[in-house]
């Protein structure tokens, strides 16, 4: 395949290498020119502009921070027209509500409501135990792969956070706290993504790396 890659960063570099192995043809393309010669040189790629990387693939990368996007698209969109253009962004912004030294991130989008929350202000809630089905709670397998069965917890109470993280271990589960109830939309939207690919027969799990390899670390 013909792939252009927009962006001459981490994820230019270890995807573009990665395709270029696979045998694909690849332009980086980069605001930059000397960044986009040098990853090219070396990944085996060809080098250009983000105009021609735009027009180069039929599929292409964009391998931009999410802030550089209206301008790019500004530039180049009408080029992508009819191609496939694969959107790796992550559009991240750091957790104000973290505790201190803790990395953690929001999605940079508007927050929906906490309806719970604004009915019912007096309560304490902590979003848990949405991620897997009846049956699995029901069952008593907690060990998978050697690794126990976790329950992420979202609240903003911390007495109510490890109440229901006494529950959740008293059902043989590891619960992880989440941080704060602003993040329980997170845990929904984990959800709902994660029953469509169960649905259709993928395995969830098979999409992470396991924490060793997982390269969680603070840039
Ligand atoms: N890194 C990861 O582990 C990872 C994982 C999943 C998803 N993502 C997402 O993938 C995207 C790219 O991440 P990355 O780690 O590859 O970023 P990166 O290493 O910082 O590279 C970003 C690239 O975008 C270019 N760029 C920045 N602002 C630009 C602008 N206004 N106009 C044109 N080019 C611009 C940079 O060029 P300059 O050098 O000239 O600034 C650089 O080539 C992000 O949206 C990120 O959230 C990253």
């Amino acid at each position: 395949m013909r792939i252009g890659i927009i962006g001459a960063g981490a994820m230019a570099r270890a995807l573009g290498g990665g395709w270029r192995a696979a045998g694909h043809e690849v332009l980086v393309g980069a605001r930059n020119a000397e960044a986009a010669a040098e990853l090219a040189a070396a990944i085996g790629a060809r080098a250009g502009t983000i105009g021609d990387a735009a027009v180069f693939g039929d599929v292409v990368l964009l391998a931009l921070p999410v802030p550089a996007l209206p301008e790019v698209l500004r530039a180049v969109g009408e080029l992508l027209t009819g191609r496939t253009v694969i959107d790796c962004t992550n559009a991240f912004a750091p957790d104000a509500a973290a505790p201190e030294g803790a990395t953690a991130f929001v999605l940079a989008e508007d927050a929906v409501a906490e309806r719970i929350t604004a009915q019912a202000p007096g309560a304490k809630v902590v979003k848990a135990f949405n991620l897997c089905a009846a049956e699995v709670w029901q069952a008593t397998a907690r060990v998978f792969d050697e690794r126990r069965l976790a329950v992420p917890l979202c609240g903003d109470d911390a007495a109510a956070v490890r109440a229901v993280a006494t529950l959740a271990e008293d059902l043989g589960t590891q619960p992880f706290p989440a941080g704060g109830l602003h993040r329980a939309r997170y845990l929904e939207a984990t959800s709902v993504f994660a029953v469509g690919l169960w649905f259709a027969g993928h395995d969830v799990r098979a999409m992470f790396p396991p924490l060793a390899a997982a390269f969680a670390v603070a840039d």
